[in-house]
Order: structure tokens, then sequence, then C-alpha cells
């Protein structure tokens, strides 16, 4: 598609900042909330930085109205916002919990009054704790559980929520979550990471089947975190093999049976050692495939791959090594004098572009929507108190760009949500890490729109960039 002006975002373009409940709610244990397994990992010495939990975090589950008032501020389109299961279906089982629902009754009633439309996401990692000593994700059984869940909520809010996510980043869950562990629930045993993974997708498939049945009208999606993928040297056969291997195990592995209904056979090949994938059983590829109305896609930066050398110091660049069950030994690459978050995340706009361009290439007719992209900085307020993070609002400049790249390469790009509205609890970082429009004094709970925030108010109403 060729705009008039290539600055500006198609008409109708959807306008969003995202969250997710454990990382802002607080309110751990009230109207009868149950730990998930965030809770008791990050209870865990040793778990998180500092030792830091969601307790309290943003407080949001007690001042969401004035965190609504700062999206209205911002001129949101649409919020999204993921559903603390253990809130809503304490234990993971039975009946709603009326006083947790609630809430989200609530703050999608106070959304809808601003003209900002609710995007929920159903599974952003808080799996009820009582799951997880059943077996976890890799248990076949929790699939079933979550499927129920889903369509308890969509029960409750489908008469005013038109979208869903079902998952949020199942390759998080499955491989950090019960691979390398640095992810609640913390298990190291690839085989079961592997088939984490699988019951995660049957538990969508399950969860898009349930929902439509109810609600043809649903617009139904899961959110997969993709990365660019290059090799150190494209001339080497080791580095072209090394992203393959990650390429599939990162991205393929997730697209390929949620759009094309089947595993990929090289990463199955690649994973033959690990696990026979007998967890598969006959239709679940096909549950797994239900058909969607739209993609998700989380896009943060690139992973440059190399080819194992012994002799060489490996850079765990990308968290621990295993979390590429069979693939431990790939190297992954920093290069020189390419700018990194506070995250240590290499800065790569363009490859937001490839990620785009190549989803709509190899999966088409699917719409897509950049459902995450930020950057963690470290702020430091100016003697006024106002946080100009040009940084990070250069950032989210040049990623637009990308995403405007994409859209004139024809993706079917038909939104943008920016990480974060607010900063928040970043998971095994705790609160050290900061990827907020708006910056959160965690003495005060003082809300603060940084420069970032200032600047993605005037692209919105633009509908575009200035120059
Ligand atoms: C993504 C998560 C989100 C946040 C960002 C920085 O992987 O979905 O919760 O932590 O990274």
């Amino acid at each position: 598609m060729s705009n008039i002006d290539p600055l500006t975002f198609p008409p109708g373009f959807l306008w969003g900042a995202a969250t997710a409940s454990y990382q802002i709610e607080g309110a751990a244990a009230e109207d009868g909330r149950t730990p998930s397994i965030w809770d008791t990992f990050s209870h865990t010495p040793g778990r998180t930085k500092g030792g830091d939990t969601g307790d309290e975090a943003c407080d949001h589950y007690h001042r969401y109205r004035e965190d609504v008032a700062l999206m209205t501020d911002l001129g949101l389109g649409s919020y999204r916002f993921s559903i603390a299961w253990p809130r809503v279906q304490p234990g993971g089982r039975g009946s709603m919990n009326d006083k947790g629902l609630d809430f989200y009754q609530r703050l999608v009633d106070e959304l809808l009054e601003q003209g900002i439309t609710p995007w929920v996401t159903l599974y952003h990692w808080d799996l009820p704790q009582e799951l997880e000593d059943a077996g976890g994700w890799p248990a076949r059984d929790t699939a079933h559980r979550f499927a129920e869940y889903a369509a308890l909520v969509h029960g409750a809010l489908g008469d005013r929520v038109r979208h869903w996510t079902t998952l949020n980043e199942p390759w998080c869950s499955a491989l950090l979550g019960y691979a390398s562990g640095v992810h609640a629930p913390g298990r190291r045993h690839a085989p079961d990471a592997l088939a984490a993974m699988h019951h995660l997708l049957l538990g969508h498939g399950e969860a898009v089947r349930a929902i439509r049945a109810n609600d043809p009208q649903a617009q139904l999606g899961i959110t997969l975190n993709l990365y660019a993928i290059s090799p150190a040297d494209p001339a080497r056969d080791g580095d072209l093999e090394a992203a393959r291997r990650i390429d599939g195990l990162a991205n393929r592995i997730f697209l390929d049976p949620v759009l094309r209904g089947a595993y990929p056979q090289d990463v199955r090949a690649d994973l033959a050692g690990i696990s026979d994938f007998g967890f598969v059983h006959d239709g679940d590829l096909e549950t797994i495939a239900a058909p969607l109305d739209l993609l998700g896609i989380n896009y943060y930066s690139r992973h440059v791959v190399a080819a194992p050398d012994p002799g060489a110091p490996v850079e765990p660049y990308w968290r621990a090594p295993t979390s590429w069950p069979g693939s431990e030994d790939v190297r992954f690459l920093k290069r020189a004098g390419v700018p990194v978050t506070d995250m240590d995340w290499e800065v790569d706009a363009p490859g937001l572009t490839e990620t785009l361009v190549r989803v709509a290439r190899d999966y088409p007719a699917i719409p897509l929507y950049v459902t995450e992209n930020g950057a963690a900085y470290v702020d430091v307020p100016g003697p006024d108190g106002q946080i100009d993070d040009v940084e990070r609002a250069a950032y989210f400049d040049a990623h637009l760009r990308a995403a405007l790249a994409a859209l004139e390469q024809g993706a079917p790009l038909k939104g943008y949500f920016a990480w974060s509205l607010l900063d928040n609890f970043e998971w095994a970082w705790g609160y050290t890490k900061r990827f907020g429009l708006v910056a959160v004094d965690y003495t005060t709970q003082q809300r603060t729109m940084k420069t970032s925030g200032h600047r993605y108010r005037e692209v919105i109403k633009r509908n575009g960039l200035a120059q």
C-alpha cells in the first residue's frame, strides 16, 4: 500500500499501550485472589532482583481510575491488559470469584466510558499455584483448565470486550519457565518445557474454540514474541545453521502450529534427542490451528547468532543458554557499535520491519498488531521532577518508522501498543528496569508522564510522525 504522506498511518490504525496484571496490579492477597506461580517465585529467595515481588507493584488495583485518566490524557484508542487468573478463579478450578471479577468489570466500564477499547489478554503468566502443583503446563490437564477459565472470563466480559488475546508469549512461559527456569515456576527440564509449549498452544486452541462458539464476532488472537534473527556471518554455513535453529525455536515452533497446523519438521529433528513429541495427540494440531482473526507480535530486538565454537567464550547474551534446548551451544553475539537498552537488548528497528514483512509473507492473510514494543532505560528525573527520556522516545520513533516501512511493503499491520503504560515489575528484574511512558514512584505511587509519553500523545493525535 502506498500512503500519500509517508509518515502517516492508515485511517483507523489502533493506537494503544499495554500492561500485565502481575506487573502492575498489586493487591496480591485481596478480595479472594490466591497465589500464582509468580507470587511463589518472587517470594522465593534469590529468584528476583533484590527479592522484589508484585505484592504492591503499581497498586493499579486501587488506582485504576487514575491510570485510565492517564490513558485518556495520552489519547489511547485501546488498552491491552491481562486478567490475573487466580483473582477471578482462585486455585484455577471451579466457579468465579465475583469480587475479583468485579475489578475487571469496573476497569472495562471505565475504559468504555472514556472511549478506550479494552483488549484483554487471558494469560500473561499468572498460572494459579494449585495448577502448577498439579503438574503445571507440562501436564495436559492445564490446557483444559485454561480453556475453561477463558470461557468463564469471556462469559463475564464478552458483552463489552471484543478483542481477546489468549496467551502472551508462550515462548517465555514454556522455555524461560520450564527450561532455563529464570521465570516462574523456575523449573529446569527441557523435555517438560517442550510439553509445556505444546499444552500452552493446545490451551490456546481450545480457548479459541470455546470463545468462538459463544461469540462468533469476537476478535481472537495470540501474542508471540518474535525476533529478527540473523547469522553473524551470512557467508558461513555454521552461522546460517545457527540462525535456522534459533529462528526455529524462537519463531517457527509457534507460528507454524498456530497458523499452519504443524510443527516444523526441521525443528522437530533438532529436538529429537530431547523429546519425541509424544505429547501431541490426534487432533491437537487441528485444535491449535483454530482460525484466528489477528496475530499479536511483541517485538523488542534481534538475535545475531553464530556457530558453536568451543574455543570462543560463549556470551549468554539472551538469558541462559538452557533457554534453547538442543541448541545450547549456539553463540548469541553482541554487535560492536550497536546501542543497547538497559536490558542489554540491541536496538534494532529494521528488525521490526523485517519481522512484520516476514510474517506477512510466510503466513499470509492474517491481520497483524504489534501488541508490545518498547525499551528500558535508566530514567533520571530533572531538577523539576520531569523525566526527559530522550532515548526511549527515540526508540519509539525509530520503531514507528519501521512499522511504517512494513506497511509500505504490504504488511497488514492494524495497530501498535507501546510497552508499557507504566513503569512496572519487570519479572526477574524486579523494579530495576523501567519501560513506562509514565514513571511510577514506588514509594508514593505518584505517576509522572515522561517525554516519551508526551511524544506518543502527539503521534496518536496526528496518526503519524511529525517529520
Ligand atoms: C515481554 C513481556 C512483558 C514485558 C516486556 C519487557 O516479554 O511480555 O511483560 O516484561 O517483555
